[in-house]
C-alpha cells in the first residue's frame, strides 16, 4: 500500500486496532485518509494544463489546494496564521465597502462580486468600483474556464493571462499597499523566504481570491436566498447551517492510490459537519468566509431602499450550486 508520495509527515495515522478483539474498525473518515490524495502521483498537473502549460499551470502545481508534499503543512501553518491575523474590523470595513459599491450594478453582480473584491481589497488591489470589481471577476472567471476538465489551448492561454494580471496586481499591491491588512498580515506571518521560494507564495497569494471566488458566491447566494425567503438575516451559525445543507462546496474530491491507476472519488462535505473540509487541506478561510459573508447580510439588512432579490437558475458546477439573481439595480 502506498501514501501520497511525500504526503504531509503530519496526516493523521491511518485507524489503529479495533476497540476491542475481533470488532470491525470504524470506518476512516476520506478527508483524514493519507491514501487519498490531492493529485494522482506523477501527475501534478490535470490534463488541459499538463498540454498547454503557462502561468496557470505554474500557479496551479504551487497551491497548496493540489499539494501533499512535505512542505504542505508548514506551509499551511503560516497561511493559517496571517489569515488567523486579520481583525474582524478590518473585514469589516473592507466588506461594507465592496458590499456598498457592488449594489450599484444591482442583485446579478452582488454576490458575486463581494466576496473576492473583499479578499483582493484586503490584499491592498485597488477596488474603488464597479468596474474594478467586473475586471477582477472576468479574470476569476478566465480561471475557472482554463481549470475545466475540457479546457483547450485557448481557454488555457487566457487564464494565464489573467493569472499573470493578477500576480501583477499582487506585486504592485505589495509596493504600493504593504499595510493593507491581508498584505501586512502575509508579510509579517508567510513572507516568501517561509515558502520553497517566492512564486510559491505569489501563487498561494493569489490562491486567496481564487479560493474565495466560487465558494464564497455560493455561500453568499445562499444567504441572500434564505434572507429573501424568512425575511431573517443569517447569523454566523445560520450561515454555517446553510453551508452544512449544501449551500456552499457540496463535495470534493481525491485520488485514492491504493488503485492502480489511482481512482477519482467524490467525497461529500454538504450533509456532514464539515463543510469546510476537514484534515490536512481543511479551509484555512473558514472565519474570513463567513465574516464576509455575515457582514455583507447585515450591510444588505440596513439598505432601505432595495429592490428585492429575484432568483434565476443557479450556476450547477460538479462542486457547488452558485445562486444567481436577475439583473437589476436597486
Ligand atoms: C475568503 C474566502 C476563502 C479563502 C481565502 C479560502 C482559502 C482556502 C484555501 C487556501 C484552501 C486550500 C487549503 C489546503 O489545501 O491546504 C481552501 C480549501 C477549502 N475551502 Fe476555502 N477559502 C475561502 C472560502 C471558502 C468557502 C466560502 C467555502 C465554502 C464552504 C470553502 C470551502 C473550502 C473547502 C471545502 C476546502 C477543502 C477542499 C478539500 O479538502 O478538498 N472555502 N480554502
Amino acid at each position: 500500500m502506498t501514501g501520497c508520495p511525500f504526503h504531509a509527515v503530519t496526516a493523521p495515522a491511518a485507524p489503529t486496532a479495533p476497540e476491542s478483539p475481533g470488532a470491525p474498525s470504524p470506518p476512516l473518515d476520506p478527508l483524514l485518509d493519507p491514501q487519498l490524495c490531492m493529485r494522482p502521483p506523477g501527475e501534478p498537473l490535470p490534463a488541459p494544463l499538463r498540454d498547454h502549460g503557462g502561468p496557470l499551470a505554474a500557479v496551479f502545481s504551487r497551491w497548496l489546494r493540489q499539494r501533499d508534499d512535505d512542505a504542505h503543512a508548514p506551509q499551511k501553518a503560516t497561511l493559517t496564521r496571517a489569515l488567523l491575523a486579520l481583525s474582524e474590523d478590518e473585514v469589516r470595513s473592507h466588506t461594507r465597502r465592496q458590499a456598498a459599491i457592488a449594489m450599484l450594478a444591482g442583485w446579478s453582480h452582488w454576490s458575486w462580486a463581494v466576496p473576492a473584491s473583499t479578499v483582493a481589497s484586503l490584499l491592498g488591489l485597488p477596488m474603488a468600483d464597479v468596474a474594478a470589481q467586473r475586471a477582477l471577476q472576468a479574470d476569476l472567471r478566465a480561471m475557472a474556464a482554463g481549470l475545466g476538465a475540457t479546457a483547450d489551448a485557448a481557454a488555457v492561454q487566457a487564464a494565464g493571462r489573467a493569472v499573470a494580471s493578477l500576480l501583477d496586481a499582487l506585486d504592485d499591491a505589495e509596493r504600493r499597499a504593504p499595510d493593507a491588512p491581508l498584505q501586512w498580515a502575509l508579510l509579517r506571518h508567510a513572507p516568501p523566504e517561509r515558502w520553497s521560494d517566492r512564486a510559491t507564495f505569489t501563487a498561494n497569494r493569489l490562491a486567496l481570491i481564487w479560493q474565495s471566488h466560487e465558494a464564497g458566491a455560493a455561500l453568499l447566494g445562499h444567504a441572500v436566498m434564505s434572507w429573501s425567503r424568512t425575511g431573517e438575516v443569517p447569523s454566523r451559525e445560520a450561515l454555517m447551517r446553510l453551508a452544512r445543507e449544501g449551500g456552499a462546496v457540496r463535495v470534493t474530491r481525491r485520488f485514492d492510490v491504493r488503485d492502480d491507476p489511482p481512482r477519482a472519488v467524490t467525497v461529500p462535505l454538504a450533509h456532514t459537519d464539515t463543510p469546510f473540509g476537514d484534515g490536512a487541506h481543511r479551509c484555512p478561510g473558514q472565519g474570513l468566509a463567513l465574516s464576509t459573508a455575515q457582514i455583507a447580510m447585515a450591510w444588505l439588512a440596513e439598505q432601505s431602499d432595495l429592490s428585492p432579490p429575484v432568483a434565476i437558475a443557479p450556476l450547477s458546477l460538479p462542486n457547488m450550486d452558485i445562486p444567481q439573481f436577475q439583473e437589476s439595480t436597486p
